[in-house]
């Protein structure tokens, strides 16, 4: 089969489905022609609201400024729990597959809404409201979608920061946003490891004055230390609390936020992303209903961490707002082996299953068997987020995984995005491995020039960008709104900018070919440049560093870096160390260089600004093609930069 290979809706799936190839063209095409008309629609009909909204959309992307449903009203921790507790009461709402396979909860809808009120009420108990921001550094684990969940009810906005990020990580998001409370855990437990996140809390915590109390729970038997006043037992207080809890819910406003998620950019520290009510719940409903295509009876498997936003949109919100069974899956694929995956499908007969393309070309490695061997016949729908995939992985993932059956989804979308903006529906779009096709509904895409120019037609490659807001957009940088306007209005203005690049071919099909800015994309993970030099220098033995990506078979993107060692720095294996430790201390593990090399001298022009391009090709491995040096301030240091790389590699 070639890599050009198109696959047609499979039969039987069109039927079926609740959006065929005819009713995507019309839906897409009402939804551009009269968006209000067509929002207006799916909020009646996917959401409950306390009040109705005045206007479906005003928006100005001049100014940043994007509302949805203005003026409605609606509690999204409601939309998720009360409302399905007439009828669905006793399905289950999450499966927790703990790290041990032996290890599962299953969690109804009832016993769900029970726990969240429980918890919401001690998040009052500890003077938690409307408006106050909660950081939760939890695993994957029930009681992470739990607090998220009860934050919402009360009107609280979370910040979940990944329980793999350092305290000093921890810590800049906690003081970014001025948290009043945080909530951990004794400790993670991921394949074979364990995470000491108290610790790491205790220590991010001793520099963030905002911090009134950590709520503390407990994941394994492992002690921790406990500050008497400030750190409390989430279960001595909830067994204290007994029955004695308040099923209340905050009425929230629609733009009223919901939450902040920290992501990279390509200059300076992670921002706050900030996601509000009734515009993200929506986009997150809508898109997880109609690309998993959703029927009563899934059960929906999105292997993401809720550190990153494919876990807050597809492991908790979009599913539990749709009524559908979410899997939650603490462990590693790789644990106890490369069978992992296929082994939860087979015992919680999953019917959805989505996961990163680095997660699927590591499996490809493991070979067929541990695939095979597991039964796979519940699945109908496979997905793909994170990064682009090639080809190989795709038709690895659609011929072994799916038997061929299961039509893949490789969905676009960014932590900004919220939700899914383009992406095949599996009963709707024929695909081509490695494409993400179409756009979703009321999204309109648009790919220009450099310069900003729109490319009209099909057969054309650019720039990524969106000219409509959607309603699941953020709404600003938390603290800093002109870092929002700078960052995706100014360059080309009247759009929205996604920092990707990408082509639009012959059939309208949108490919995207990854970032055009510093940003890293590492495992599906997102990283600054910057802030993996910063890192780097932090070290203490090295003056300067350019990071560039590399290519990585099964990260997708590697992390190359380029030291100038300080004149007082020694020598030996131990730089190497110490660099390392430096990057894993001030960001994480997943920031850790793939490659390190010390030259004496970075490429910069005369104005003192490093050629990043040209370290890029010089990564890349295309020595001959690194382009004019000439302006160059120093040209010989590429034929140095350029020696030192080929000898790392010749080893
Ligand atoms: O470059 C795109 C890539 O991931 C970036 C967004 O990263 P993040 O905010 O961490 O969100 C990841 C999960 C939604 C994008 O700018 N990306 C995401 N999905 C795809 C993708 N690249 C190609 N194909 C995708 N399906």
């Amino acid at each position: 089969m070639t890599a050009n290979a198109r696959f047609p809706v499979p039969p039987g799936v069109a039927s079926k489905a609740h959006i065929n190839a005819t009713s995507y063209e019309e839906l897409y095409r009402l939804s551009v022609e009269s968006p209000e008309k067509f929002w207006d629609k799916q909020a009646r009909s996917l959401i409950q609201w306390r009040s109705l909204w005045r206007k479906v959309v005003s928006w100005d992307f001049a100014q940043a400024n994007v509302q949805w449903f203005v003026g409605g009203k609606l509690n999204v921790s409601e939309n998720c729990l009360d409302r399905h507790l007439l009828h669905r009461g006793d399905n289950v709402a999450i499966i927790w597959e703990g790290n041990d396979p032996q290890d599962v909860r299953r969690i109804t809808y009832r016993e769900l809404h029970r726990e969240v009120c429980r918890t919401a009420t001690l998040l009052k108990k500890y003077g938690v409201g409307r408006g106050d921001r909660v950081a939760i550094y939890l695993p994957m684990i029930p009681e992470a979608a739990i607090c998220m969940l009860a934050c919402a009810r009360i009107g609280a906005i979370h910040t979940v920061v990944f329980a793999g990020f350092s305290a000093e990580s921890l810590r800049d998001r906690i003081n970014d946003c001025g948290c009043k409370l945080l909530i951990t855990a004794n400790e993670g437990v991921r394949g074979p490891k364990t995470i000491p996140l108290k610790e790491t809390s205790d220590e991010a915590v001793a520099a963030c004055p905002t911090i009134k109390n950590i709520l503390v729970v407990r994941r394994t038997d492992t002690p921790c230390s406990m500050t008497p006043g400030r750190d409390i037992s989430y279960e001595e207080e909830l067994a204290a609390l007994g029955d004695e809890y308040d099923t209340a819910v905050e009425s929230m406003d629609s733009e009223d936020p919901l939450f902040i998620l920290y992501t990279s950019g390509s200059t300076g520290k992670p921002k706050g992303v900030l996601h509000t009510t009734g515009g993200y719940l929506l986009h997150v409903t809508a898109t997880h209903k109609y690309i998993f295509d959703i029927k009563e009876d899934d059960i929906f498997f999105c292997g993401a961490d809720v550190g990153w936003i494919t876990g807050h949109s597809y492991v908790v919100y979009g599913p539990l707002s749709n009524g559908a069974t979410t899997v939650m899956f603490e462990s590693i694929p790789t644990y106890p082996d490369a069978g992992r995956y296929w082994d939860v499908v087979e015992r919680h007969k999953v019917t959805i299953f989505y996961t990163a393309p680095t997660a699927i070309r590591a499996l490809v490695k493991e070979g067929d068997h541990h695939v095979k061997r597991y039964d796979r016949s519940s699945l109908r729908i496979l997905g793909t987020v994170g990064e682009p995939i090639n080809a190989d992985a795709w038709l690895w993932y659609h011929d072994i995984v799916g038997e061929g059956r299961c039509p893949i989804v490789d969905t676009w979308w960014q932590t900004e995005t919220g939700g899914v903006l383009i992406s095949p529906l599996p009963g709707a779009t024929e695909t081509k491995p490695g494409s993400a096709t179409r756009p979703f509904f009321g999204v309109q895409p648009v790919v220009v020039d450099e310069g900003g120019t729109v490319l009209d037609g099909n057969g054309v490659t650019g720039r990524l960008c969106i000219k409509y807001p959607w309603p699941g957009m953020m709404r600003t940088v938390y603290g800093d709104h002109q870092r929002f306007v700078q960052t995706y209005f100014s360059m080309y203005p009247g759009l929205y900018f996604t920092g990707d690049g990408c082509r639009r071919d012959e059939d309208g099909y949108y490919w995207i070919t990854g970032r055009v800015d510093d940003v890293l994309n590492v495992a599906g993970h997102r990283l600054g440049t910057a802030e993996v030099e910063s890192a780097i220098v932090r070290s203490g033995v090295v003056a300067e560093a350019a990071v560039v990506g590399i290519p990585h078979d099964v990260k997708g993107q590697g992390i190359g870096a380029f030291c100038v060692l300080r004149d007082d720095a020694g020598e030996g294996i131990d730089l190497v160390e110490r660099v390392v430790r430096s990057v894993r201390e001030v960001i994480s593990p997943i920031a850790t260089p793939d490659a390190l090399w010390f030259v004496s001298g970075l490429p910069k022009t005369r104005s003192g600004k490093i050629m990043r391009r040209i370290l890029r090709k010089i990564g890349e491995g295309e020595y001959a093609a690194v382009g004019d040096t000439t302006t160059l301030a120093e040209p010989s240091v590429v034929e140095e930069i350029v020696e030192v790389v080929k000898r790392s590699r010749d080893v």
